[in-house]
């Protein structure tokens, strides 16, 4: 949990309430440190405080409200952008869009000493148990390992969806992905297994070289000033077809435009803070005839997608060791913020 703006996260008793109406209680196995949460802890995202942590876990319910479907004992991934599949970009196919989905950080009736919490994206689920609405929970095989599964909540989705549902990447086509930690590996990992080639990674820190390269990328690059020749000398002078920027920052979606073709398309994965703008020059933006677009919790439908990743964990198909650079405790979660924040390893993972 985090107090205030730049407060260093502490474990902190909570007082979780009783499950409601189509309200599940789920205790969770693992929860992944992501850079949203981050994010709510410096104040890029504006959350309100006190804010509970975590937004990416997987768990088994552990007790069921009235007019909820899944049992107790069933295995699940949190969603943090559970559809309403009533309003209009619900019956239009976007659920990723759903209107009723609300701020970074929401109310759920929990308490510390007394005091209402804010939890993030609706989930706050760096804890031991969360409450949440069943929306927000998707049924998976049981058997998964947890500090995996738990990351097809949000990193993995939103890579995945990313290649596959927003940019629609098709075997041959020439890839770069900017930014490194568990999204941009992600997309790396399904861009790869779109057959996309070459798949050029590209971070500020020489310690992502190797982790691309296990991910699937065929070449890393460090983000500096040859970065753009570099990209070019690999692509036949043009640049590539797709650019992924997966730090959420003006400088890198103007560096991900830069490294893309004539025609090729950029797609946003990162989430960026309200007062950083992006500037592009008219001129280039016709002439150059790029997409740019963003890509939210991969342009996917959770209740879909999620057991269909599941299922590629369980069956072998999809491999996500890369990403998991360590399974913590929950003590240790203050001191993996540091890291995350240091741009160090993959995903720190908190076990329970
Ligand atoms: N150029 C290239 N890489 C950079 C730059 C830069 N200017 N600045 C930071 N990076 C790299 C970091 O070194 C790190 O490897 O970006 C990576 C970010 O990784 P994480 O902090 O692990 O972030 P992640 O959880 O993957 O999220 C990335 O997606 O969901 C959003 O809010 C999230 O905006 C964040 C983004
Ligand atoms: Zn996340």
């Amino acid at each position: 949990m985090v107090r205030g703006r730049d407060a260093t996260p502490a474990v902190e008793e909570v007082r979780l309430p009783a499950p409601g109406p189509g309200e599940l209680r789920v205790r969770i196995r693992a929860a992944g440190i992501c850079h949203s949460d981050l994010s709510m802890v410096n104040g890029t995202l504006a959350p309100t405080y006190p804010l509970v942590l975590g937004h990416e876990a997987a768990g088994v319910v552990t007790e069921a409200g009235p007019g909820t479907r899944l049992a107790v004992g069933t295995e699940v991934v949190l969603n943090w952008a559970p559809a309403c599949r009533a309003c209009w970009w619900c019956r239009q196919g976007e659920p990723w869009l759903c209107a009723a989905n609300a701020g970074p950080a929401v109310a759920r009736g929990e308490t510390a000493d007394g005091t209402p919490l804010h939890v993030t994206l609706g989930l706050g689920a760096l804890a031991e148990e969360v409450v949440v609405p069943e929306r927000a929970a998707v049924g998976v095989p049981d058997g998964l390992p947890p500090e995996q599964a738990a990351l097809l909540g949000c990193a993995v989705l939103t890579g995945a969806g990313a290649v596959r549902n927003t940019a629609r990447v098709a075997p041959g086509e020439s890839v770069a992905v900017i930014g490194l930690g568990g999204v941009g590996l992600s997309v790396l990992i399904a861009a790869r297994a779109a057959g996309a080639g070459p798949i050029i990674a590209v971070d500020v820190a020489e310690a992502k070289r190797e982790l691309a390269l296990a991910a699937g990328a065929t070449d890393f690059l460090l983000s500096d000033d040859q970065l753009s020749k570099e990209v070019r000398a690999r692509t036949e002078g043009r640049g590539v077809d797709h650019a992924f920027e997966c730090v959420g920052r003006s400088a890198t979606i103007r560096a991900a435009w830069r490294l893309t073709r004539r025609g090729g398309a950029v797609t946003v994965v990162g989430m960026g803070a309200r007062d950083d703008m992006v500037s592009l020059a008219a001129l280039d933006i016709f002439h150059s005839a790029r997409t740019l677009r963003s890509s939210v919790y991969g342009s996917a439908d959770p209740d879909r997608e999620v057991p269909e990743l599941a299922r590629a964990l369980s069956d072998g198909t999809l491999d996500l060791r890369p990403l998991v650079s360590g399974r913590i405790p929950l003590d240790e979660a203050p001191a993996a913020f540091d890291r995350l924040a240091r741009g160090e390893g993959a995903r720190w993972v908190v076990t329970f």
